[in-house]
């Protein structure tokens, strides 16, 4: 194997001694491959980025929910947070207990807030209506409400959680209503919680929110925890030098708010944090194979099988993935030229990274897509009556061992009733 852009994944050690090329004939093309010891260290650097003591991290598992990794971030010391009873169900079997689940949901049925009261599982609700609802499943109950902090953020206006053009969250000018149901059935509010969105690189809006939700916060007297969200951005362009997130800075601002906050509150209060794909981001890498090689006019396709049934981000979003050519022969030069990379989807939009500088990629080779260890297999289907690929983990030990299988074509039929 001749690695000819290798930068990122060797300075991590990412395959620990694993061969791409080997992990792909064992498992099969394509392949989504997570690197244990960067997993557990995403989820120290977020538990140790503040000094404040009663500080939690829920991972949101929407980013990556499976079994082995949430089993990893339990063992780290981290709670959940859960967007559907399915989420919850998963969690529940890695191990999660009721008190270390927070359903954030939105627009639920009854049925659905029923399967998390009964679990005891505490639900933050954000529109009058489910607060109602709520109400009437759970009179008594405890509740936390999610609001509208005014300010959003996000890599895309897609993922804009709050702010004026979301669906999310309770605007502030509803607090006198929140009060009233409050009362009506007697819940107790314990928790407040927002979401400004994802993806952010700088800390200064997500800052400004917390300060917001510290406002709302000071409306209500008996609350146990205030929870500022997810959204911590990781770098996408490693290989243009974007740098990451500056934790320290974001951890020193929090620590100030939460310390002083707590002291006028007059109470232990707790603080937490959702961060979804900060932590499997850069520990995951899609491994793919080159199949085709052809032009249409000026551009150049490389035809592989990463369509947007396995990553969807770039369809999706326009996002930007980093890409590592493994060549399968020794090439004594390569060139950088520029490639539209596509996948094998029915679909014109099926594109991965458009008009990138590449290496020489040659029929045969493997590439590497970085920092897909979120919203990655979480976002994949069975479009095209593709197979989803199998999950692997390359142990601490260095060992590679497989956590999820590929799909089979029977699990193509499995539900369905012929006539
Ligand atoms: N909390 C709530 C209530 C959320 O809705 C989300 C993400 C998070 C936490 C975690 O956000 P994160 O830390 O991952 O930014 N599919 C998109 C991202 C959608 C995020 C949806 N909600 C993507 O691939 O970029």
């Amino acid at each position: 194997m001749q690695k000819r852009n290798g930068r990122v994944t060797d300075s991590l050690n990412f395959f620990q001694g694993n061969d791409p090329f080997e992990l792909i004939n064992k498992y099969g093309s394509p392949l989504y491959v997570y690197n244990e010891r960067i997993f557990r260290q995403n989820c120290r650097n977020l538990l140790e980025m503040v000094t404040y003591p009663k500080f939690r991290v829920n991972f949101s598992a929407k980013a990556n929910s499976s079994l082995a990794l949430l089993q990893i971030v339990k063992d780290e010391g981290l709670y959940v947070d859960a967007m559907s009873p399915g989420e919850i169900f998963v969690q529940r079997a890695a191990g999660f207990k009721p008190e270390e689940i927070f359903f954030v949901c939105n627009n639920v049925s009854a049925d659905e807030m029923r399967y998390a009261i009964d679990r005891n599982i505490l639900i933050s609700v954000d529109s009058l209506s489910q607060l109602e609802l709520l109400g009437r499943l759970n009179p008594g109950g405890k509740v936390a409400v999610r609001f509208n902090p005014g300010v959003g953020v996000g890599h895309h206006a897609k993922v804009i959680t709050a702010g004026k053009d979301t669906k999310f969250g309770v605007n502030t000018e509803y607090i006198p209503e929140v009060k009233n149901i409050l009362k009506k059935y007697d819940l107790k509010l314990v928790g407040i919680n927002q979401h400004l969105g994802s993806l952010f690189m700088e800390s200064d809006k997500f800052v400004e929110g917390v300060h917001n939700l510290l406002d709302i916060a000071r409306e209500f007297d008996d609350l146990e925890f205030i929870d500022l969200g997810g959204g911590f951005g990781i770098p996408y362009q490693k290989l243009s030098g974007q740098a990451p997130l500056d934790l320290k800075k974001l951890g020193e601002q929090l620590d100030g708010l939460m310390f002083s906050f707590a002291k006028e509150y007059g109470k232990e209060i707790s603080f937490s944090i959702e961060p979804g794909r900060y932590i499997p981001a850069e520990a995951g890498v899609i491994l793919g194979s080159v199949y085709s090689i052809k032009h249409n006019g000026k551009t150049k396709y490389i035809g592989t099988d990463i369509g947007f049934n396995v990553l969807i981000r770039p369809s999706m979003y326009d996002s930007h993935h980093d890409i590592e050519v493994y060549g399968k022969v020794e090439l004594d030069h390569f060139a950088a030229e520029s490639v539209t990379v596509v996948g094998n989807i029915c679909e014109t939009g099926d594109i991965l990274a458009k008009d990138r500088e590449l290496p020489t990629i040659m029929e045969g080779d493997i590439i590497g897509v970085l920092d897909a260890g979120s919203y990655s297999f979480s976002m994949s289907s069975n479009y095209n009556n593709r197979l989803r690929p199998a999950e692997i983990l390359i142990r601490e030990t260095d060992e590679a061992v497989l956590i999820r299988s590929r799909d089979t074509l029977e699990d193509l039929i499995r539900n369905q009733v012929k006539l």
